[in-house]
């Protein structure tokens, strides 16, 4: 495999910072994973090593494949131990001025040549760019939920961002097996704006009683068939994380009704229901199976 990067910093090892760093630890990459919170990047390496003993039970990976991924994995203690990376994905909260203090730090720690990219879902790559002293270095990488099963990654350019440095990116992705997209620096991009009425719309139903929420998912499911219904999509990604990129992407389409966030959304991320990484979102979760609560 051509090696586009030697070693990757994961900044952020919830739902998303652990799959990245899964594809660039199999694609021979040497990571580490870095989280504001205690033990966190510890759990996510935890996590890892069981997620490749799975696969190694399943056959499709060996037994010294899973030993080498798993070496390639160190726990950082600090942002100062990312200073030999030549590639940091950051993987946070959705919120601009911390995505852009964390890229700040990193810009004092990593080498002027090193490429520093966010998995933003909804704000601007432009906007994160513009606190950098170097924004031509820096792009959004955009993966989806669960990153080895979603195959399309975005490529984002900001306004100043070095069109080489996105080759680079869309070469390192095709590597390990995924296919990147270029998509232009506007409010979701593309998926997450193309696919916005999917939930949107859902909770309107929802929210005109038209029929619940289980019902909307198993017809768009078992009969339009969809992946996930809208509400199982919404569980999965975690209310904490798509009701802010809604509230994002409307504002940033200066309010432009059709991409009203909902109420229902937001009630349930102030009552902590957020999803099945809590156990309940709008099912409750035993033993990882959704329930229709009563
Ligand atoms: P998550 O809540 O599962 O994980 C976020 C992690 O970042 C947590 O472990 C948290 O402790 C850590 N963190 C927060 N602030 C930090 C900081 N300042 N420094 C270091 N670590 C920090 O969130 P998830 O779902 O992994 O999302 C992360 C990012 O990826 C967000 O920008 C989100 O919009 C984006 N995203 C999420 C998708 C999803 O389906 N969940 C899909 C694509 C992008």
């Amino acid at each position: 495999m051509q090696s586009f990067f030697d070693c990757a910093g994961i900044v952020g090892t919830g739902a998303m910072g652990r799959g990245i760093a899964q594809m660039a630890a199999q694609a021979g990459v040497r990571v580490w994973l870095l989280d504001a919170q205690p033990g966190a990047a510890e759990k996510a390496r935890e996590a890892l090593a069981k997620t490749w003993d799975g696969l190694v039970a399943k056959g499709k990976l060996s037994a010294a494949d899973r030993d080498a991924c798993l070496g390639r994995l160190q726990v950082a203690a600090s942002a100062e131990d990312l200073k030999a990376c030549d590639l940091v994905i950051e993987a946070i909260v959705e919120r601009l001025e911390v995505k852009q203090g964390l890229f700040k730090q990193l810009e004092d720690i990593v080498a002027p040549d090193a490429v520093l990219v966010s998995n933003t879902s909804s704000l601007s790559i432009t906007a994160i760019g513009a606190a950098l002293r170097h924004p031509e270095r820096f792009a959004g990488y955009h993966f989806f939920n669960p990153v080895p099963l979603m195959k399309v990654v975005e490529v984002i350019a900001g306004l100043k961002t070095d069109p080489a440095v996105c080759e680079r990116l869309m070469g390192f992705t095709r590597a390990y097996g995924h296919t990147p997209v270029a998509a232009q620096d506007t409010p979701g991009f593309i998926v997450n704006h193309a696919g916005r009425g999917y939930g949107t719309e859902a909770l309107r139903v929802v929210g005109e009683r038209v029929a619940d929420f289980a019902t909307i998912d198993r017809i768009l499911r078992d009969q339009v068939g969809f992946r996930l219904g809208p509400f199982e999509l919404m569980d999965l990604t975690a209310l904490d994380v798509s009701h802010p990129v809604m509230e994002s992407i409307y504002h940033q389409y200066y309010e432009e009704p059709r991409y009203r966030p909902s109420v229902i959304t937001a009630q349930r991320l102030a009552g902590g229901v957020v999803g099945k990484k809590v156990g309940e979102g709008f099912y409750r979760y035993v033993d990882g199976a959704a329930q229709v609560p009563a």
